[in-house]
């Protein structure tokens, strides 16, 4: 909790119902000792008045920029370098256009040009504004110039609508500047993680997969993001949240999985972890229509599916760390080690899944950790408990990275 005291904070609020939630940070932030700061857009004014921030702030709200009684408070460019991060909760799609265009037509967007702080932006609109073509690729330029895009969430929205397009809850915002401010052990490290089942379809309703649940893979990206990583995870069906702060790419079968893991492994990737239960093969052919019954017995042919660990660790663009998971009912060590060394992976975890009481979709797992070094035992607890564990110990095996040290990794503009 201590990293955000005496941080600077600029709580930037734009027009929207939502705009009550980015007051309650603002509570949220001077209970952790932060200096805030808040600049409300003219539509913020019309749902919330500048007094009660200036209260719960305890500092005069800024809303104009060519005002001469401000300006001769603390100018534009001065509140700018004031910043320790810039955080926009709620922003409207206006405000997240006018970003992605580099505009600088109120005090809003023009501190967030001229700061040299972290810029963080909280969508809250209308779902299908969201879900707008136009939102989409604002959204995408903000990520290409290092903007932080936090949320949205889904769910019930105050005009009626049901999906995506919620702000985040005041909480879940606070966690994210403690994450961007944590020394977390992957703090700086970007982590892609694959989680889940693969599905090789038959034909149009019919398929082959296993019994993974995700809930191992789900966990360990909830602990990597927990240590401060940008955290990516590619997960097969399964009935699982996103942990927060995750991204996640949700794919059908292993060729979808292999193509989603290629495009997620961009030469800063630090740690590939391959949790998923692959699917070995797949049908050769897949039936354009439902397959009728006919004769008493039917043959399948498959092809082998592609490794995407092996790919990944034979790639030009190798992570500095690939870990793979061996899940096997006998001579646990012996196939878990031939894995290893095969794949061409750092380590391997290895579960036994001939217990009941771990592995495929139980809640806990106990796993064994092989490298050229030697084994380490993780003992039966809860996936979340064996993800922490052994995100400590990866994180330990990393080779220090130059930006590792710096609190506001990869999200300046
Ligand atoms: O999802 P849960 O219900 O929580 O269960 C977790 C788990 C048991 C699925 C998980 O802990 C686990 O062991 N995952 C690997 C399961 C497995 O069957 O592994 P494998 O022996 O087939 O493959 C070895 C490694 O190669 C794995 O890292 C796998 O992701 C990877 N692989 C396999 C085949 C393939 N075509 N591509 C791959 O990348």
């Amino acid at each position: 909790m201590g990293h955000l005291s005496n941080r600077h904070f600029i709580i930037g609020l734009s027009g929207g119902i939502a705009a009550y939630k980015g007051a309650e940070l603002v509570r949220l932030l001077k209970k952790q000792g932060a200096k805030v700061r808040v600049i409300m857009t003219r539509g913020a004014q019309e749902f919330i008045t500048p007094l009660t921030l200036q209260a719960l702030s305890g500092e005069p709200v800024h809303t104009e920029l060519l005002d001469t009684s401000a300006e001769a408070g603390m100018g534009h460019i001065e509140l700018a370098r004031w910043a320790d991060a810039v955080l926009i909760a709620p922003a409207t799609a206006d405000v997240i256009a006018r970003l992605a265009s580099g505009r600088a037509d109120d005090l809003l967007t023009t501190v967030a040009l001229a700061t040299p702080a972290p810029l963080l932006v909280a969508p809250a609109m209308n779902q299908q504004m969201w879900r707008n073509p136009a939102t989409s690729l604002n959204i995408e330029q903000l990520k290409t110039l290092g903007v932080s895009v936090l949320g949205p969430a889904e769910g019930e929205q105050a005009c009626g609508d049901v999906g995506a397009g919620r702000l985040l809850e005041p909480e879940a915002l606070l966690a994210e500047l403690q994450r961007h401010f944590s020394s977390g052990a992957l703090s700086g490290r970007r982590v892609v993680i694959t989680a889940g089942p693969t599905r090789e379809a038959i034909d149009p309703v019919r398929y082959l997969s296993n019994h993974s649940s995700g809930k191992m893979g789900f966990a360990i990206a909830r602990a990597a993001r927990a240590a401060g990583a940008d955290t990516v995870l590619i997960s097969g069906p399964v009935h699982l949240e996103t942990p927060e702060g995750v991204e996640r790419i949700d794919v059908g079968s292993a060729l979808d999985m292999l193509a989603a893991t290629e495009a997620a492994l961009t030469t800063t990737t630090d740690l590939f972890i391959a949790s998923a239960a692959v699917a070995d093969y797949r049908p050769t052919t897949i039936a354009d229509q439902k397959m009728k019954k006919s004769g008493d017995t039917l043959q399948l042919e498959l092809v082998r599916n592609p490794d995407i660990v092996a790919t990944v660790a034979a790639s030009s663009n190798r992570p500095s760390y690939v870990v793979g998971f061996a899940a096997e009912t006998q001579h646990l060590g012996h196939y878990a080690e031939g894995k290893r060394r095969d794949k061409g992976l750092d380590m391997i975890c290895a579960n036994d899944v001939a217990r009941s009481d771990i592995g495929f979709n139980s809640d806990q797992n106990a796993l064994s950790l092989y490298e050229t070094s030697g084994v380490t035992e993780l003992a039966c607890a809860s996936k979340l408990v064996i993800a922490e564990q052994l995100i400590a110990i990866i994180a330990s095996r990393l080779q220090p990275s130059c930006d590792h040290d710096t609190n506001n990794e990869g999200v300046s503009p």
